[in-house]
């Protein structure tokens, strides 16, 4: 007999998700995260008040019902709408590219007229086949929209020029011929009332979770205390790197506090200039309506990754998806180690994504382990 049913490597939503069904089908449940808080990357720091984002911008968004339901009976989602600007060279512009960007643009005030400058403009440019992003991107939207409010900002995030990288990055450039700066399309929306982590808390309640624990510090003994191991950690780190290591673009953000109640009147600012060196900056309160006399914003810095650095985004290339291939292989074959999470399947979950993973894994799970 073991101490614990579930040992659960990370307090992420996958594994808070996969800990909260456990412990309400009656499993003992434990949870470890290598980090000094719970919760993963849609931790909130509690700045003087003002819920800090501390591993980037996150807006709950999903079309599936039964998820939005999932997460209001933790928390109460409030009914922010994201609506991020663009600047470049001081002019501003909104975004998704709507017909207020096209106006901000050209001038244009009706749907045709945006239509036939874009369509003008794409035809001039004899793109039949894509090399790389850029034509991929001229080739959809021409070359106003993008040398404005692509290019710089694709550069930075990707830290190289745009036409040295992969045409597939870009598959679709959403054009919205209509005045609406909802950024998402999504039925639901919202971002919980007092911060992520009454979400991620309200998962975790009535589970013991340890905190500062480094699996790989431990794994012997750590795996020892229950019979199934949920790991949502990096999937390479799991098998000593055997093939090679995956890799990741890393974000560094820069926090400041400022005395001033409202320093760019909007949550989400992207600056799509090359030259800035940061791609966007976030004033937090926002998110949240809030009305305190001084503010917090985030700058936030695309870098490079390498061992020590957060990983962000999977490289979705070949040779990683290669490299994935065959650690997925060696996870197939586990018998009591389920593996979930963006970290443990090496791709890009939103966090509807992620907790619908988790509820399908976890009844998997549950099924088996009766
Ligand atoms: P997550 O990384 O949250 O959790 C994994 C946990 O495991 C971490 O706490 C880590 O410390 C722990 N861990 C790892 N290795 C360990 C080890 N060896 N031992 C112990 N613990 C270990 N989605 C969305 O819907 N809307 C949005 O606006 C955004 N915004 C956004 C911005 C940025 C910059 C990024 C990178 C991502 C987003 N997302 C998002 C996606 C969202 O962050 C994502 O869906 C979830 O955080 C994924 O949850 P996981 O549990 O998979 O990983």
């Amino acid at each position: 007999m073991t101490e614990f049913d579930v040992l659960i490597v990370g307090s992420g939503l996958f594994g808070a998700v996969f800990a909260h069904e456990c412990r309400k089908a009656g499993k003992k449940v434990l949870v470890i995260d290598r980090r000094l808080h719970s919760g993963g990357n849609v931790y909130c720091e509690d700045v003087n008040g003002i819920n800090v984002h501390k591993y980037g911008a996150h807006i709950f968004h999903t079309n599936d019902r039964p998820i939005w339901d999932y997460v209001n009976s933790f928390v109460e989602f409030n009914n922010y709408v994201n609506s991020p600007l663009a600047v470049y060279k001081d002019e501003l512009y909104n975004l998704p590219f709507n017909m207020n960007t096209f106006h901000q643009l050209w001038k244009v005030k009706t749907p045709q007229e945006a239509k036939s400058i874009i369509d003008k403009q794409v035809a001039e440019l004899k793109i039949n086949e894509p090399r790389n992003l850029e034509e991929q991107a001229l080739s959809l939207v021409g070359v106003d929209i993008y040398e404005k409010l692509i290019k710089g900002y694709t550069e930075k995030q990707w830290g190289r020029k745009a036409s040295e990288l992969p045409a597939f990055i870009i598959k679709r450039l959403p054009l919205r011929f209509t005045y609406n700066n909802n950024y998402f399309n999504d039925k639901y929306q919202g971002i919980p009332v007092g911060g992520y982590n009454k979400l991620t808390q309200g998962l975790l309640e009535g589970i013991e979770v340890r905190l500062g624990i480094d699996f790989f510090s431990a794994r012997e003994e750590l795996s020892a205390l229950a019979e199934t191991v949920v790991f949502t950690g990096q999937l390479d780190e799991f098998y000593h790197y055997r093939h090679g290591m995956l890799q990741y673009r890393s974000l560094r953000f820069e926090h400041e506090q400022l005395a001033t109640d409202n320093y760019q009147g909007n949550a989400v600012v992207n600056y799509t200039e090359r030259d800035v060196p940061y791609t966007r900056i976030i004033e937090h309160k926002h998110f949240e309506f809030g009305q305190q006399s001084h503010t917090v914003i985030t700058r936030e810095y695309p870098q490079e990754w390498s061992r020590g650095l957060e990983p962000y985004y999977p490289i979705n290339d070949d040779t990683n998806a290669r490299v994935y291939k065959q650690y997925k292989a060696l996870a197939d074959q586990e018998t009591n180690i389920i593996f979930g999470g963006r970290l443990a399947e090496y791709r890009y979950y939103d966090m509807h994504q992620v907790i619908g993973s988790a509820l399908y894994q976890v009844k998997q799970y549950l099924k088996i382990s009766k």
